[in-house]
């Protein structure tokens, strides 16, 4: 019997409203194979900036140091491209969690469901077989640069004689690539035993170093088979030959465009979960934050439109990684499987059914069938 404390942190837009699915999704899992989840609802992003001045506070950081896994829903509450003026940013949360608790490993999979071929932007034969985890390094990179600089933070736009200009940096020390390097191949070892390492190595310093790593650790690896790639060919690939793909492990931005891409794989950004992993173990796994992939969609906020199955999967991580409850974790995806087979769609996945459910309707029948399994 698992006695886990589980933070939440819902944060803002379309957020609280596919948190409350997971909860719920982790409410029938704590009755069903009699667990105890405690579990702590705190405030992120602009909620937080709202009601407390800022992203995440240090009493809300404290829960979460005290918890084994962080339940994340989204944060930030402007449609894309838009961005808000001075003061503190939603985001500046992610950015703490992910760099104080040492997240340096986000591990993201993408494998369509047959029955949502249909939805997916490919031809269902590029898509037979595809089966993928990426694991995209999260605590350094291009997100933080040299090391007194803050992500986002807008004091590096800079007037000088040359006029205004803004300035990021891309840099890993040995230890970060090694480290994310070596998780890939790990997990590879567990699956199809194949890593791709994305990079920029024709154009960028970091990359080349990237490689060197690379190779050092794949030697380590015998049995895993790998391979060196750039991140415009990856960029291709995914959409070309999708199922070719095991394991892949790439820088922190790399890792984010490219899996917002991989998730046309499965019909919606909807789709995808998320645990972000570091080194601190809990009693029976890793500490973790789960979260979808997606952001806090302003366009679909308040109207029960968002797809909540890439928070429900993110909910089956945490049961996997942090609570080592794998049957439990195994039981939710079943469940998520089985209901979008049965034609329960919301309406990203939409596409050729004609009676479409919103948020909560998705996630009480996944509830159904997880208590009725
Ligand atoms: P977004 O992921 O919020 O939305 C992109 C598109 O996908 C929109 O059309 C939206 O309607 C759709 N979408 C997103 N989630 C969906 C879901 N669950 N079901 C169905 N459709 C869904 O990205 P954006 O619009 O670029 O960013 C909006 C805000 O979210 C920004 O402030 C951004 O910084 C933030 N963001 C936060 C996170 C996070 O908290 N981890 C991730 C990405 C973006
Ligand atoms: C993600 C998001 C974040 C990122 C944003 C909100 C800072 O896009 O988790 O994929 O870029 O890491
Ligand atoms: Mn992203």
């Amino acid at each position: 019997m698992s006695n886990a404390t589980i933070t939440v942190l819902p944060g803002d837009g379309v957020g609280p409203e596919v948190t409350a699915q997971a909860l719920a999704v982790l409410g029938a899992v704590e009755e069903k194979y009699r667990h105890t989840f405690t579990v702590h609802e705190r405030r992120v992003g602009l909620d937080a900036i709202e009601a407390e001045g800022t992203a995440i506070s240090d009493d809300t950081f404290e829960t979460c140091a005290h918890s084994d896994a962080l339940l994340f829903g989204a944060v930030g509450s402007l449609p894309a491209g838009q961005t808000r003026s001075g003061g503190p940013r939603p985001e500046q949360a992610l950015f703490r969690l992910r760099k104080e608790f040492g997240f340096f490993a986000n591990l993201r999979p993408v494998r369509p469901f047959e029955s949502l071929y249909a939805a997916s932007s490919l031809k269902p034969e590029h898509l037979k077989g595809t089966d993928m985890l990426f694991v995209r390094e999260l605590s350094a990179g291009l997100y933080y640069g040299r090391l007194e600089s803050v992500p986002g933070k807008p004091s590096e736009i800079r007037r000088t004689a040359r006029g205004t200009e803004a300035v990021d940096t891309l840099l890993y020390t040995e230890e970060e690539i090694e480290r994310v390097v070596r998780a890939a191949f790990e997990i590879a070892a567990g699956r199809e035993r194949k890593v791709t390492s994305v990079d920029k190595a024709n154009v960028l310093s970091s990359s080349v170093l990237w490689r060197e790593v690379v190779e050092r650790v794949a030697a380590d690896h015998p049995t895993v088979t790998f391979e060196h790639m750039l991140v415009d060919a990856c960029a291709m690939r995914l959409i070309r030959t999708p199922a070719d793909f095991d394991v892949i492990v790439t820088e922190n931005l790399f890792g984010d465009i490219l899996t917002d891409e991989a998730s046309m794989l499965t019909g919606s950004i909807g789709m995808l979960p998320s645990a972000s992993l570091g080194a601190r173990r809990t009693e029976s796994g890793m500490f973790g934050l789960y979260e979808p992939v997606h952001g806090s969609a302003p366009d679909l906020a308040g109207q029960d439109r968002a797809n909540p199955v890439g928070a429900i999967l993110s909910a089956a991580l945490l049961l996997r990684h942090s609570l080592g409850l794998e049957q439990e974790a195994a039981a939710v995806e079943e469940a998520v499987e089985y209901v979008i087979r049965e034609g329960c769609r919301t309406e990203d996945i939409g596409e050729g059914v004609h009676a479409v459910v919103g948020t909560r309707e998705m996630g009480r029948r996944i509830v159904d069938r997880l208590r009725q399994s």
